[in-house]
């Protein structure tokens, strides 16, 4: 199985990226990971030009930027982990751009209702640190991601938040249960 992480913090080692690397340790026993930190990426915001929706079966951009080699590991993995802190409710600033240019992967334009999906069926999970509580605070995160996978025609897995974070080095157990509970939930998601 091959598991694509997006690290959406601008913190290389922060919170988020501390609780993905452990997640990454456990799954990566028996599977393929592949990281990409966002802030390496030069990824630019959406356009709204409509270009993408021209072409049928490719995601498509006018921006040449690193779009096209992320949406290449994203259409070809089986799994996606969007890894972001929260910030102002919502992801990172660096994550929702990318989040933004998923608008190329559902092509809705000149199909005569017939719509494409080029995500159909894939298997995403949503992994988030915060300051906060997760009720009334990281709810709103896990909505748009639950709105935005469905858009996409993805399976979420699961939507797992770590609360209260101060620093890594405290993140202790919450860490270790996400991310145990984030290992079962994928692994149950491909047993047929
Ligand atoms: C710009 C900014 C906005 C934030 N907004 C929230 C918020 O709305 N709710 C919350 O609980 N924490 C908020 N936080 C705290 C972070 O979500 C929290 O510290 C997180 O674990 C940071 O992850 P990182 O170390 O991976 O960057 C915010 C932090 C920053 C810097």
């Amino acid at each position: 199985m091959k598991i694509l992480t997006i690290l959406g913090s601008p913190r290389k080692k922060g919170n988020t990226a501390t609780v993905l690397a452990l997640f990454e340790k456990r799954i990566g026993a028996d599977h393929d990971i592949e990281r990409i930190n966002i802030l390496n990426k030069a990824v630019k915001g959406c356009l709204g030009c409509d270009s993408c929706q021209k072409v049928d079966d490719q995601p498509a951009c006018v921006q040449k930027d690193d779009f096209m080699g992320i949406f290449d590991k994203i259409i070809t993995a089986d799994l996606i982990v969007y890894a972001s802190p929260v910030y102002v409710w919502d992801f990172s600033a660096q994550l929702k751009a990318l989040i933004d240019r998923h608008y190329c992967l559902v092509k809705w334009k000149n199909r005569d209702n017939n719509t494409n999906y080029l995500l159909e069926g894939k298997r995403t999970a949503l992994l988030s640190t915060c300051g906060g509580s997760a009720e009334k605070n990281a709810d709103l995160i896990k909505e748009i991601f639950s709105r935005e996978m469905n858009y996409l025609h993805c399976q979420i897995v699961g939507k797992y938040i770590v609360p209260f974070c101060t620093i890594p080095e405290e993140l202790g157990e919450k860490a270790r249960k996400t991310t145990h509970m984030m290992h079962t939930d994928i692994m149950n998601s491909f047993i047929v």
